[in-house]
This record gives C-alpha cells, structure tokens and sequence, in this order.
C-alpha cells in the first residue's frame, strides 16, 4: 500500500466572508490565539507523517510563503536580545524535514481547478487535501484527523473524505453524499452533490475539509467543466471518480469549526483560548465573568 506523503493545501481562495480582514492578507494566516489556521493544519498534515506540503497560492498570499521560511532578521533580533523561548517558536514553525512548496492558481476558478494544479507534483500516487480554514480540534489522546483518515487508507486502499452530519437546513453549504454503511464510522459512497437544498439533498452527511484522494481524480478534473456557483468543483471531480474506484467517507472523531465563517473563527477562538497554556485559566474565570453578566472591569 502506498503511504501518504504528500499534502495540497488550497489557499488561493478569495477569503471574501472575511472582508475587510482579508482584503491584504489571507485568511488562512488569521490566528487562533497565537498560530495561523495554515500552521495548524501544518501540523495536522505532519502527524499523518507528510513530509512534502503543496501550498496552491494567489494573489495576497505571499504571507503564507514567508510565514514557512526562515525569518533571518527576526531570529537575529530575538537571539540578541535574549528571547529564547520566542525564537524557539519561530524556529520550530516547520520541521526541518519537511519541503513546501508553492503553486500559483492564475485565477480563483474553484477548489477542483486548485487541486488540479497539483498535478504535476503529486504525480501518480495518493495524497491528502486540507481545507486550512476548516479548523480540526481533537481531545487529549485523539489522533489528529487527517492521521485517522490516512490510518483508514492505510487498510482500504480507498480515497477517504471526512464527512459529519449537519442539519438539513444546512446542506446547501457543503458537499453531500449518499452512502451505505460499511463499517463502524465508515461507509460507501454512492453520490456526491455540491451544496444541494434541503429538499434535494441525498442525506444530511456533509463533507468537511479533509480528503485522502487516488491520483485517478485528476484525469476527471481536467475534463470537468464548471459546476456549481460557475466554479469548477472537486465534488464533481469525486463523484466522476466514485464511478470508477471506491470511495469511502468516514466520520471523524473530532470538532470541526468553520473558520470560513465569522461565527465557526470565533468558536474556535474561544474555544482554543480556554485550553491554551498562557491564556486558558484567566479567559475562562474572564468569560464566566461575562456570563453572569458582570462585564470585563479592568
Ligand atoms: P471557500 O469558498 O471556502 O473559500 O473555498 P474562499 O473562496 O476563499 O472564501 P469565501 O467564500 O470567498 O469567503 C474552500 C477552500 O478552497 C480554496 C480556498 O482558499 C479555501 O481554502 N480555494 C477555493 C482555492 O484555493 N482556489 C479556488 O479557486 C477556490
């Protein structure tokens, strides 16, 4: 079985729910307490033990490639001035065995068209996507999703795409399958619909921004045309592969917060700002203040 190596991170998207906030900078850099969402889902990527990170770039994105780099300046100032434990952060943004690299998506065409462009880098072997601004939170022990996804891959052999159940209200914002169940937290995709209405939507199982994916998938990519919203859809690449090869969509264990959306960033925010080591103990006693409706005094 072949091992995932490689992870695609589309971040050429437009960030448009996020304006002003990312009318000059990306909203894959907007942090969660003290990290930006790209970094987090660095790490996700490292521990399923991918070791080359595909970052499909546009334009405004130049933060995400300085972010990886090594800063010489900053390092420089930080060690002259005594501040180990910052530079200790800044030095250990990215493990030193890991390569980036960039490619730049000419035009916002739709997240097929982004990973598409991967192509060529990806070659013929399986490989993850990670949707950075779908934010994965796991519980103490709990490997990190894309782990437990490359683990199932690991013994099916199959493509793999993260699925929870949503509201049916809510199925007009996502990818959304229909399957059978296979196994415990498993099952067999039979169709894949891009942001269906409620009343058309095949079930309430929605796709979340984490994918193991066989190569074959870019042969159906390059042949789509455009799909819902005018954009060409990975969706629409995987519903064309599921015909061919099995696909199956597993249900994580874990919390996914759309950091796509003003309200899942600042779920997110709160939620990582209690269990942080500097902030947790005094922003939980702060937000209990604000609950019992006492306000913040300084
Ligand atoms: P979204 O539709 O959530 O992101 O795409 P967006 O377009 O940046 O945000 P809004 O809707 O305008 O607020 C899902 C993911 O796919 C990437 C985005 O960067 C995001 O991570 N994407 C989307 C691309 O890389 N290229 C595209 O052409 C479209």
């Amino acid at each position: 079985m072949k091992k995932i190596r490689k992870a695609v991170f589309p971040v050429a998207g437009l960030g448009s729910r996020f304006l002003p906030a990312t009318k000059a900078q990306p909203k894959e850099m907007l942090p969660i307490v003290d990290k930006p969402l790209i970094q987090y889902a660095v790490e996700e990527a490292v521990a399923a033990g991918i070791t080359e990170m595909i970052f499909i770039t546009g334009r405004n994105k130049r933060a995400i490639e300085d972010h990886f780099d090594k800063a010489y300046e900053l390092e420089a100032e930080l060690e002259a001035a005594g501040k180990t434990q910052l530079l200790e952060y800044v030095q250990k943004v990215i493990p030193k065995h890991i390569t980036c690299i960039y490619i730049r998506q000419s035009a916002p065409l739709g997240l097929g068209h982004a990973v598409l462009c991967a192509r060529s880098v990806i070659g013929d072997e399986p490989f993850a996507v990670i949707l950075a601004d779908d934010f994965m939170d796991v519980d103490g022990d709990t490997p990190a999703v894309l782990k437990q996804m490359t683990d199932v891959f690991s013994y099916e052999g199959s493509s793999v795409l993260a699925v929870h159940d949503v509201p049916r209200a809510n199925t007009k914002q996502y990818g959304i399958v229909s399957a059978t169940p296979y196994r415990p937290d498993l099952e067999l995709v039979d169709g894949i619909v891009e942001k269906p209405k409620p009343e058309n939507a095949p079930s309430t199982l929605a796709v979340v921004g984490r994918y193991v994916l066989s190569p074959r998938i870019f042969d159906f990519l390059e042949n789509l045309g455009t799909g819902a919203g005018g954009e060409i859809q990975l969706t629409d690449g995987i519903a064309a592969l599921m015909k061919e090869e099995r696909v199956l969509a597993y249900r994580y264990a874990g919390t996914r917060y759309d950091c796509g959306s003003k309200l899942g960033y600042l779920k997110a925010t709160v939620a990582m700002g209690m269990k942080h080591a500097e902030t947790g103990s005094e922003f939980k006693a702060f937000l209990s203040e604000l609950h019992e409706g006492r306000g913040f005094e300084e």
